[in-house]
């Protein structure tokens, strides 16, 4: 009997729990034995592992976060914790192991791939979407609906007090989420890394729409632009509009994931599961142009997903 392994690494993400429970299935409706390292990378450090059966994973797809636990690990960081990883990865017999994470996750695995026979395969999970190679990833769609929800209460009170509003959302370094958080929002201005904005132009839109007599706005700006809390205090300095600063932190992590988020861990969880039986390793489940397939772990790694920028022409001018 062949032997899988899951992990679940780094942030967690909605879906991640669909994704543990389609992996185990489809694994052992193919004939393996499925290991569950709990923890991230410090399960296979320190050998935190158990037996993952179709009867566990019960009961568990519209769970967020992880049943198997995760953490940032930087001991994998270290040729010791890689050589324990590998170490583990040989006693447990482990034929191929799923690591369900982000880019981080990604890169602590292609080292690990270079090391080991397992043969280890990504399934893309963060609600940043900016791992590179896959059109998305699981637990996106959740946060960009959470978020969603959440600025829509948001904009009742920007209405009523005609209020500026600058809502920070996650993301990390990239501006995914914000990009098409603010395009469903409607919001007046998306500010994003990857377009260095001038605070000039965004007083003098917020001071043109004021003119129109649009009193209010949405700014919904990536966690990745930098200091939020000075933006609003020069906003209501140069505009004199009341300005609010909201960051809506963790909540977007975690919820029940939408069936989108499922749909793509059901998937990607089946892809990866395939790409082991067919004895190949090195490579992330993906999702590209509506097609699932795979793409190398190491491509992943080295390359840098772009962000439509379209999204943003489009969001301007439909809040015009
Ligand atoms: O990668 C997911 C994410 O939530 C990012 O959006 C955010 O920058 C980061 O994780 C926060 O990390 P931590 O959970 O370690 O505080």
């Amino acid at each position: 009997l062949k032997t899988i392994g899951i992990v679940t690494s780094g942030g967690d993400a909605p879906g991640m729990n669909a994704a543990i429970r389609a992996v185990t299935r489809i694994a052992s409706y193919r004939g393996f034995k499925v290991l569950g390292f709990e923890r991230g990378w410090e399960g296979l450090i320190s050998n935190f592992v158990r037996p993952l059966t179709p009867r566990s994973v019960s009961g568990i797809i519209q769970l967020g976060g992880t049943i198997l636990h995760t953490t940032r690990c930087p001991r994998m960081e270290t040729p010791e914790g890689m050589e324990k990883a590998v170490d583990c990865l040989a006693s447990n017999g482990v034929d191929g192991l799923v690591v369900i994470g982000g880019d981080g996750s990604f890169r602590a695995a292609l080292a690990l791939s270079e090391r080991t026979d397992t043969l280890i395969v990504g399934v893309p999970a963060t609600i940043d979407n900016d791992v590179a190679g896959t059109d998305e990833t699981i637990g996106f769609d959740t946060a960009v609906n959470t978020a969603v929800q959440e600025i829509d209460k948001i904009r009742d009170t920007a209405i009523s007090h005609e209020r500026i509003f600058i809502v920070e959302v996650m993301g990390r370094k990239r501006g995914f989420l914000a990009a098409m958080v603010g395009l469903t929002v409607g919001a007046e201005i998306i500010l994003v890394p990857e377009v260095p904005f001038k605070a000039e132009k965004v007083f003098n839109t917020i001071k043109d729409n004021a003119a129109k007599g649009k009193r209010s706005a949405i700014i919904v700006a990536a966690e990745g632009i930098g200091d939020t809390k000075k933006l609003a205090l020069d906003i209501e300095k140069n505009t004199g509009l009341e300005t609010r600063l909201s960051i809506l932190g963790y909540a977007q992590r975690g919820g029940s994931p939408t069936a989108r988020s499922r749909y793509l861990a059901g998937e990607l969880g089946n892809k990866a599961v395939e790409i082991i039986s067919e004895e190949n390793g090195g490579q992330v489940a993906c999702l590209q142009n509506g097609v699932i397939t795979s793409i190398d772990l190491k491509t992943t790694c080295s390359m840098e997903k772009p962000l439509d920028l379209r999204l943003l022409k489009l969001a301007d001018i439909l809040a015009t």
